[in-house]
């Protein structure tokens, strides 16, 4: 299986300068508030957002190898830290207590204190990012903010109401998630000076890829053998049809649907509820259905990199794709 350390190597030192640049632009004032910003920024995950956004710079760079420095770490910066406070902000509103196998913001310091953290984060990257001058990538790329949360409220409601079509899931994860790894793709080529209309395939790139990550992320919820970090079917607890279920349910007559809605909506405190509904995900090819979409998201990404010279830059995003779809963390 591809690794995220080999797709990196191309880009390697420009992720360093990405770390050192938000080491250095990143500090809070008093002991409680750096301390808690230390711990949010310590463990970061896989970085998936910032190596594309370098991968991005540097395809799209005018000449082969072509330093795209400053610009390439405030894009990568502008978007990790919308992704980390959103995580923040969605692990209070999901009451969870662990995020990538260690305790949440809100398990260690309390909900209210997480939600300003979260706030902060925000605030202190729009601050660094206008003080840049650089508005065309503040623009761009905090344009996204708006859609994140579109889609964590509809989330909510669909939720609430255990209720769930296609056409809104695929809302819901474009604009919860394909929306920022649109924007990440698309301003790393924007960062690098490239024409309008590679910035917009780029962004298109990102989407699919997006669409794929989050479908490949309701997959895992599934998978007890998943290297998450997350408690496993999380999403029924949260009363949440992702696509596994979403695809078993829609070959349901209404009746089974009622019986898979009744189930959901008690499936956070019965246990033989929670069991019922992985064990028709698991007997009526729910995985299956949902990894055959969530690869026709990753052909469309590698079709849309066809528009680009072949580079080694465009190689590890070939490579992105294939570790996307068969990531287990
Ligand atoms: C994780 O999804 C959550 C998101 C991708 C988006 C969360 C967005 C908000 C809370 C809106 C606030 C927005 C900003 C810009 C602060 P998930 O719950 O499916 O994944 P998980 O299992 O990792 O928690
Ligand atoms: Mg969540």
């Amino acid at each position: 299986m591809i690794t995220l350390d080999t797709i990196r190597k191309p880009v390697a030192a420009d992720l360093e300068a990405f770390d050192e640049f938000v080491d250095r632009q990143f500090t809070a004032e008093g002991e409680l508030l750096s301390g808690m910003l230390r711990y949010a920024l310590s463990s970061r995950g896989k970085g998936v957002r910032p190596l594309l956004v370098m991968l991005s710079a540097a395809m799209n760079a005018p000449s082969r190898g072509a330093t795209t420095g400053r610009r390439a770490c405030l894009a990568a910066m502008l978007v990790e830290m919308i992704h980390i406070a959103s995580l923040i902000h969605d692990d209070v509103i999901d009451e969870s207590d662990t995020r990538r196998g260690r305790p949440s913001v809100n398990a260690r310091w309390q909900s209210h204190k997480a939600v300003i953290l979260g706030d902060y984060i925000l605030a202190r990257n729009m601050n660094i990012g206008l003080r840049s001058g650089q508005f065309d990538l503040v623009t761009h790329v905090c344009g996204s903010m708006a859609a994140l949360c579109e889609g964590e409220v509809l989330q909510s409601d669909c939720a609430e109401r255990h209720a769930m079509t296609r056409r809104t899931y695929l809302d819901i994860i474009f604009k919860k998630t394909a929306s920022l790894i649109g924007v990440s793709a698309s301003a790393g080529a924007m960062a690098a000076g490239a024409p309008n209309e590679k910035v917009a395939l780029m962004q298109r790139f990102g989407e699919a890829l997006g669409m794929a990550f989050q479908m490949q992320d309701d997959i895992l919820d599934y998978k007890p053998s998943a290297r998450t970090g997350k408690p496993v079917y999380n999403d029924l607890r949260e009363g949440k049809i992702t696509l596994p279920l979403l695809c078993v349910m829609e070959r349901m007559d209404e009746s089974r649907q009622a019986e898979v809605a009744g189930r959901l909506k008690r499936c956070r405190e019965d246990a033989s509820s929670l069991e019922y509904l992985q064990r028709i995900v698991e007997n009526e090819d729910g995985i299956s259905l949902a990894t055959s979409v969530m690869r026709s998201y990753l052909s469309q990404a590698i079709e849309l990199l066809t528009g680009f010279e072949p580079s080694e830059y465009r190689s590890a995003l070939i490579d992105l794709c294939a570790y996307v779809g068969e990531r287990d963390q």
